[in-house]
């Protein structure tokens, strides 16, 4: 038995080494392809059509070659494989259907989850002494070739938006089928989210309506859906892919769009399944001329409340401004790729705290309506809920409490003042800390400017100090290593080191059983806001965590120290005032966020003596504010 086995595994090394004799090297394929690249796709590659299928370890090329008739199959198996930024995959394939192994080094960047771009060499040979690597195989790889497109067979539809927004008339060239252009005043292109679909599916496909035009042989009335594959970006060039999903011609179904990302006046578009050949908009072998549509105004019929007048910045967008004027609400913010975006709110009805605003179409869509909830303006804070747009304007259907999303745990989100405000802080006093989190406190020097020495003192004890001690107890400071200690006459040793950090309190509630408080830091390089929880824990004891960025975090509670709960550092604060300090502890729980304002108007009246400089300032900026609202 044994004997025989041996024989088998004799004969199966043999053949398997005549199999593979010109590469001369047996080894385990060490690929193990990701998911988002496994399946099947679709590409053009010199005028045919070709499948290419990709397993975990292998890939499949089956081309029909129009010239002699018949299916061309090359089977492969990946012996190498490299990733570069999740989306660069090199591989070195091996041909595993020829009696002399030769391999491929094929390149492979991810567009979008439907779409691949491709480069490869063609089928090299290498020397029997050596390895088929990277180096060995993919010396020859040509990076600035032109690359292949392969199209997912089984695509998943994307939304649209991201790929081209809003309504156009064109005029239409297509240099393959009729010379000049087609413009007729009814044809458009309308790729517009339609709100309101009974399960809110966003739109994933837009709509190309063509007329003929008098006199033009090969053109005709019609009208084109394409889905979207998704988009992306090579320098300027703002790329898209689509399928017509009622086309079975499969050389017919894909296309390829190029944008410019800064200018829409121009859209090209191949004529076959092909990306490589769109350089620029305007040369494209289909080319579409833009006007945009006019977006409809609406007029506002309600009014915002007046001190939500300002610039505010939205920190769940964090890169989001939001422009608030009676009437009206503008949010502004920059993507990461492509054109600042824009959405225009106005008001249409207003019942207590609820809003119903018309969001005005983008670049010519219609426009559709949302209901916001606000809770009134406290601070420098507006905390809103926003529901889903809905097409009719019907202010029981659009704010009724079942369009906010019905998560079990919500929180308002906020915006905040672009320019805030400081207010008295929530918790104030001095305090020791003990502190616990993914990102500490540390000693830094503020502004850049060298750390002085503590010239010719001995320290007792070094701690972590949170003190708001200035006048008005505005302003947090917070010193990582702090010395305490104190000289015969009860003062302070450490008159040398400065805080390193100075936060702003800039409003702060009460909500679901937590104590927010947001901060703002002007040197804070990550993010200027933060959001604290905070929490008396004893009589001179306060438990506090600091998100990580300007947003709370639904999760982020006082002893959260990761940023699985939206927080970096947790802080453990115990009350110290030591005889100089004049320091009184404070704590509000932000229960009644609004009342913080008549107690600063009753700061500013009984005040003998006024500070000149900000805090003035401030003081009568919330003076002239309760004035206002005294006058209303
Ligand atoms: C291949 O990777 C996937 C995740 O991408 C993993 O789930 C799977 O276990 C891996 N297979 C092998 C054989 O390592
Ligand atoms: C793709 O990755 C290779 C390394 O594997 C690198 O040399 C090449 O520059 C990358 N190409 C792009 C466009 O990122
Ligand atoms: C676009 O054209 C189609 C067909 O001609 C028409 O039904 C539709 O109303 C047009 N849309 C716009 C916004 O002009
Ligand atoms: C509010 O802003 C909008 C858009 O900028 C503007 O059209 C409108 O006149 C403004 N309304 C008031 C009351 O200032
Ligand atoms: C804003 O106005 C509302 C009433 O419209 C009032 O309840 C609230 O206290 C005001 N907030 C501030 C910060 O002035
Ligand atoms: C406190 O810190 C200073 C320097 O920051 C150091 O010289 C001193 O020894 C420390 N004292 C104690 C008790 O750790």
């Amino acid at each position: 038995m044994e004997k025989l086995a041996l024989i088998f595994v004799v004969v199966v090394s043999a053949s398997h080494a005549q199999l593979y004799l010109g590469g001369g090297y047996d080894y385990d394929p060490r690929c193990n392809i990701s998911l988002t690249l496994r399946g099947e796709w679709y590409s053009r590659e010199h005028g045919d059509d070709t499948f290419t299928t990709i397993e975990a370890e292998s890939v499949r090329f089956n081309s029909y070659d129009q010239n002699t008739q018949r299916n061309l199959i090359i089977d492969t198996r990946c012996v190498a494989l490299s990733v570069y930024n999740n989306d660069n995959f090199t591989f070195v394939l091996q041909r595993t259907d020829t009696p002399v192994p030769c391999y491929y080094c094929t390149r492979m960047f991810v567009r979008t989850l439907n779409v691949i771009d491709k480069i490869s060499t063609t089928c090299v040979n290498i020397n029997p002494s050596e390895r088929p690597d990277f180096s060995t195989v993919c010396r020859g790889l040509d990076v600035n070739m032109e690359q292949v497109t392969l199209f997912s067979t089984n695509p998943t539809p994307k939304n649209c938006r991201s790929s081209l927004e809003g309504v156009w008339k064109f005029a239409y060239k297509n240099t393959y089928k009729f010379f000049g252009e087609c413009k007729h005043p009814d044809a458009n292109i309308t790729a517009c989210q339609v709100p309101g679909s009974q399960f809110f599916i966003d739109n994933q496909q837009f709509q190309v309506n063509y007329r003929k035009c008098e006199g033009m042989e090969d053109t005709q009335d019609g009208e084109v859906q394409f889905k979207c594959l998704g988009d992306w970006y090579i320098g300027k060039n703002h790329y898209f892919a689509v399928v017509n999903s009622r086309e079975s011609r499969i050389d017919e179904k894909y296309r390829c769009f190029l944008a410019n990302r800064d200018d829409d006046t121009f859209l090209g578009s191949s004529i076959t399944p092909e990306c490589n050949v769109l350089k620029n908009p305007q040369d494209a072998p289909a080319r579409y001329h833009m006007e945009q549509v006019k977006t409809e105004i609406m007029e506002p019929r309600c009014k915002l409340p007046d001190n939500f007048t300002g610039q505010w910045i939205n920190t769940a967008n964090f890169d989001a401004d939001v422009t608030i004027n009676r009437t009206h609400m503008i949010e502004r913010w920059k993507p990461d790729t492509g054109r600042i975006k824009e959405q225009i709110y106005v008001c249409v009805e207003k019942r207590n705290n609820r809003y119903m605003m018309a969001r005005h179409g983008i670049n010519g869509c219609s426009r559709d309506y949302v209901c916001f909830d606000f809770v009134p303006r406290h601070h420098s804070v507006i905390r809103y809920r926003k529901g889903k747009e809905l097409r009719d304007p019907v202010f029981s259907t659009v704010c009724s409490w079942t369009m906010f999303k019905a998560k079990q745990d919500w929180r308002y989100d906020i915006l905040v003042m672009k320019t805030p405000v400081s207010i008295k802080c929530p918790v104030a006093g001095k305090f020791k800390f003990i502190q616990t989190g993914d990102i500490l406190f540390e000693t830094r020097i503020r502004g850049g400017v060298t750390q002085m020495p503590r010239p010719n003192t001995y320290c007792k004890e070094n701690i972590s100090d949170f003190s708001v001690c200035d006048r008005d107890q505005r302003i947090i400071a917070i010193d990582a290593d702090y010395c305490v200690s104190v000289d015969h006459f009860g003062r302070p040793v450490d008159i040398y080191s400065e805080p390193d950090h100075m936060l702003k309190c800039i409003g702060f509630w009460r909500e679901n059983l937590k104590s927010y408080l947001i901060t703002y830091e002007e040197e804070d390089a990550y993010s200027k806001y933060r959001c604290w929880v905070y929490q008396r824990a004893d009589l001179n004891r306060v438990l506090m965590s600091l998100s990580v960025g300007a947003f709370c975090h639904v999760k982020q509670d006082v002893v959260s120290i990761s940023s699985r709960e939206g927080a970096q550092v947790a802080l453990d604060m115990v009350e110290y005032e030591r005889e100089h300090d004049d320091c009184p502890m404070y704590f509000d729980d932000g229960t009644d966020p609004y009342a913080q304002i008549s107690d600063q108007a009753a700061i500013f009246n009984s005040a003998t003596d006024v500070r000149i400089g900000a805090s003035l300032l401030i003081v009568m900026f919330t003076f002239v504010l309760s004035l206002r609202r005294l006058r209303f």
